[in-house]
């Protein structure tokens, strides 16, 4: 059999430092409380599971070969010993191998089947012969534990190992693990102050879409992402573990009482379903996860340019004059964003006839003059069906997410309405929501898409309010306000610490959202909302995605989501919601991008200068040097707040010209890490720990990041100050700008940052493609090429240059890609495919950052270049050398 015994030592029971699940408020739950449960122990003040042997399950027979694995049955030991009493007696433990890297565990019901997400995986046509990993569990008869080990590790790794009883009751599931460290980093999306996780006290966050702003306070965010990563700092090894769930979620990372680090997971419905990657490296782990969860969507090469957005434009006048202070200070802009203002009554797929009347015209203006434009939508649809076309074709076709049973249906409700959940977002009258998961829904959705774009030239989409967001639910201050029915789904037996909210909401999981006990469907199996609810902007996503490849055949969808769940990362960008204009959210911004990273949805940023509230010229001038570093660089702000787009400010506009100059310059850059990202799952911003996982430093610095391995950024987070604390890991560090060497690390500077400077560094190695930049990519894309080729200790460094079209859907053999590597003073960049792409583009600069004398000569294709033509600085070690070449042919560059 593949399964191996679990010896005593490991079975260890450690339940004291478990904790039992206790509503929020009652945090520290009395003895008299805990009593009530018969699963529960009171210790020392502190309400915990009982043991293993009292409160968990047993090995029944031998474990059993599977195609992929093996299974094995477990039965309740104590059938008494219960939280709610809805436990399931006996339970499959399924082991399933996938890759050398990738092994699933799954724990379900034996007897009846229950929800699973049904979001597709991409998972391996055979299961692995040769596993890294080893998966052991208790003997039969013994209480059930299971532990999963790294294969040759000299320390042997631990991946996952439960400790103590696991809980599965019909809407509760809880099992705990130990980790071989703490440093822990992911899930989401909730707001975390650090980037990795807090032990000491006991850290908990609730996972749940849901709209709800950026703030501290543990609470559950827009998207669900129950993902994370633990580095062992002690091997370097990394390794990440999925729990495949789009029910309510919550997380604790605590120490147990030996000081172990540990985590529980719980779940309020579905099953166990565990995914651990390998790695070993972040990157690694990276790339098998986005394998499985589908590769990060190639985001067209305008949408890496700037952006400007604002809710709050008053007409397309408003608009032109953004547009125009823009232009005029000479700020780089690809994209503007028009929000709900530009609809008539916030409608979907309609615009305001009067202050909005000439929309195509502007369209086409901001067309002509090299923009794109992307068009907010939301998900809920007004009920007015005879004034309101979309709607009523939604109606007909039936698209609207219903009530389970039609006793729920408010006594008052409009006939005509149906049995549909009703609600209010932000148009005027009552709202239904598009049930996205059925491909009826799908359809039409694509088709007023369709129909839309016939008056109105989008080039592409922002869905907002997916998660999905209703206005006053449970309040009953308002006419219409969604008041949920009192049943099991509704008023769950635990609710998480989601209901975690201020007095003002309603402290319910259908806080600002729909009902959980709504109906949906895939068109084969029906769904409660409940289950789905986390899928709700991920189902909007797949339709967008669909209808946009109708609307823009052959060119790649462009997405904005709000609300994201696994895998939508192949679909959309995404933005970190609505944050405010206060110090410590740029410090939020930056933690939440690099773990959008890690959850496969690279394309991310925050709005730059704060959606709420209102920032100064010095918050709003560093904000915009920061998102010059975002992916997904935006500046948006809400209604009612001044304009802030940084034409506003003199200053800001000249710092935001000059920072975001730097950004195009490094687009090719940019856009080649996004072609790694969709054609292998790398990530686009990294942590420093990525390239050190055992640097303690790096481990924990989240005020600074990396564009891949090769920029790092160090922003200023901070108001008033002019010099910040940079860390530099192992390696040699440039001035980007400059190519001064700045640091030799492992080591930290005290570095000046007025405000007009962000310091950004190059790491030795790593060559840089740039190209000459532009106020448009429209106009940069045809600039000449650079290559900053900054040099490590050994005098090397390698690249890659990948290009097309920038817009249509990838196709390989289309695409350009150049290999560039220097060694032995020798650059060569290599053509591995087509040279169609680059027609007519000429690499003309070349930069060598860290050369430590200069050469006599410098040969180019064999021909010497004329000493007129580079040149080298004694002072800095930079040797640039202008040539002109095509980019299209292979290049042989020598330091002679
Ligand atoms: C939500 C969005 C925000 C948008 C507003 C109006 O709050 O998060 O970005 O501006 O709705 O549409």
């Amino acid at each position: 059999s593949l399964s191996l015994l679990l010896n005593g030592a490991h079975s260890q029971d450690l339940s004291t430092s478990i904790e039992c699940p206790f509503p929020e408020g009652q945090d520290v739950a009395s003895e008299n409380e805990c009593a009530k449960y018969s699963a529960c122990a009171w210790t020392d003040g502190v309400c915990h599971m009982r043991s293993n042997a009292e409160a968990g399950y047993a090995v029944k027979g031998q474990s059993q070969s599977t195609e992929r694995g093996f299974k094995m049955s477990l039965e309740k030991i104590d059938r008494a010993m219960t939280l709610y009493g809805t436990d399931v007696m006996a339970l499959v433990f399924e082991v399933i191998y996938h890759e050398d890297y990738h092994v699933q565990i799954k724990l379900y019901d034996a007897l009846n089947p229950r929800y699973e997400v049904p979001v597709p995986l991409t998972l391996p046509e055979a299961a692995t012969e040769n596993p890294l990993f080893v998966v052991t569990t208790s003997a039969e008869n013994q209480p059930f534990q299971f532990k999963v080990e790294r294969l040759g590790g000299t320390s042997g790794d631990q991946l996952f190992q439960s400790v103590g009883a696991i809980t599965f009751e019909d809407q509760f599931l809880q099992i705990t693990t130990t980790l071989s460290s703490t440093y822990f980093y992911g899930m989401g999306e909730n707001t975390h102050s650090t980037l990795k996780h807090m032990f000491s006290p006991r850290d908990t966050f609730p996972i749940f879409a849901r709209d709800h702003l950026v703030a501290e306070g543990h609470l559950n965010e827009y998207g669900h992402h129950p993902y994370y990563i633990v580095v062992n700092n002690n091997t370097g090894d990394v390794h990440s573990v999925l729990l495949f769930s789009s029910n309510g979620v919550e997380y604790s990372t605590f120490l147990l009482e030996d000081g172990t680090p540990a985590l529980t997971l719980r779940t309020i419905g579905g099953i166990v379903d565990l995914h651990i990657f390998l790695g070993p490296t972040l990157e690694d782990v990276n790339q098998q996860y986005s394998k499985m969860v589908g590769f990060p969507a190639f985001p067209p090469y305008w949408t890496l340019g700037f952006h400007i957005a604002r809710w709050g434009y008053a007409n397309t006048t408003h608009v032109r004059e953004v547009r125009e202070r823009t232009k005029a200070m000479g700020i780089p802009q690809d994209g503007q964003t028009l929000d709900i203002d530009y609809m008539y009554r916030n409608r979907d797929f309609t615009y305001d006839p009067v202050d909005w009347a000439d929309l195509p015209d502007l369209l086409q203006e901001l067309h002509n003059d090299d923009l794109k434009v992307t068009l907010i939508l939301d998900p809920a649809l007004v009920v007015d069906w005879d004034n309101y076309p979309p709607g009523q074709r939604g109606k007909d076709a039936d698209v609207y997410l219903k009530w389970l049973s039609s006793a729920y249906i408010p006594e008052d409700q409009d006939p005509s309405w149906n049995d549909y959940m009703v609600g209010r977002v932000w148009p005027d009258l009552p709202v239904v929501f598009p049930d996205f998961l059925n491909p009826v829904t799908q359809r039409w959705w694509a088709d007023e898409l369709i129909l839309f774009r016939q008056n109105v030239s989008y080039d592409a989409i922002w869905i907002d309010m997916n998660e999905p967001s209703n206005f006053g639910t449970n309040l009953n201050e308002f006419q219409h306000d969604l008041m949920c029915p009192n049943n099991t789904w509704d008023t769950p037996p635990y609710p998480t610490k989601m209901v975690r909210v201020g007095p003002s909401l309603s402290r319910r999981i259908s806080a600002q959202t729909v009902c959980m006990s709504g109906n949906q469907t895939d068109g084969n199996e029906i769904y409660l909302h409940y289950d789905v609810h986390s899928l709700y902007g991920w189902s909007e996503t797949v339709a967008t995605y669909k209808g946009l490849q109708e609307v823009l055949s052959g060119k790649r969808p462009v997405i904005l989501s709000r609300s994201t769940f696994v895998g939508s990362g192949q679909y959309t960008a995404h933005w970190l919601g609505d944050n405010s204009a206060l110090w410590n959210h740029l410090k939020f911004s930056v933690i939440g991008m690099l773990e959008f990273n890690f959850f496969g949805i690279p394309m991310v940023g925050s709005d730059i200068c704060g959606f709420n509230l209102t920032p100064g010229l010095e918050m709003c001038a560093r904000w915009m040097e920061l998102g010059a570093f975002y992916p997904f660089s935006r500046n948006h702000n809400m209604r009612g707040m001044p304009d802030q787009d940084p034409g506003m400010w003199p200053e800001v506009a000249a710092i935001s010209r000059d920072i975001l100059l730097l950004r195009y310059q490094y687009l090719p850059y940019l856009y080649t890490l996004f072609y790694e990202s969709h054609t292998s799952g790398s990530s686009v911003v990294r942590p420093l720990f990525s390239e050190h996982p055992k640097d303690s430093i790096a481990l924990e610095v989240d005020d600074q990041f990396l564009w891949g391995k090769g920029i790092m950024v160090a922003p200023v987070l901070a108001k008033g100050v002019t010099e910040r604390d940079v860390y530099f890991p192992e390696g040699k560090w440039y001035d980007l700008n400059t190519g001064v060497e700045v640091a030799e690390g492992p080591l930290t500077l005290t570095v000046p940052a007025p405000l007009e400077i962000i310091p950004v560094y190059a790491a030795g190695g790593v060559v840089l493609p740039y190209q000459e930049p532009a106020i448009t990519t429209v106009q940069s894309r045809n600039n000449p090429f650079g290559l900053t080729v900054a040099l490590n200790s050994s005098l090397q460094a390698e690249g890659r240059l990948f290009w097309d079209d920038g817009e249509s859907v990838y196709v390989e053999e289309d695409t350009y890609l150049a290999n560039i590597t220097f060694a032995n003073n020798i650059l060569r960049l290599e053509v591995q495919r087509s040279t169609l792409p680059v027609t007519g583009l000429t690499l003309e600069t070349l930069r060598f950052f860290g050369y430590p004398s200069s050469p006599a000569e410098v040969e180019v294709n064999g021909s010497i270049l004329d000493p007129g033509q580079w040149s080298y600085d004694d002072a800095t070690n930079v040797l640039t050398a202008f040539i002109s070449v095509l980019l299209s042919e292979n290049l042989t560059v020598m330091l002679l």
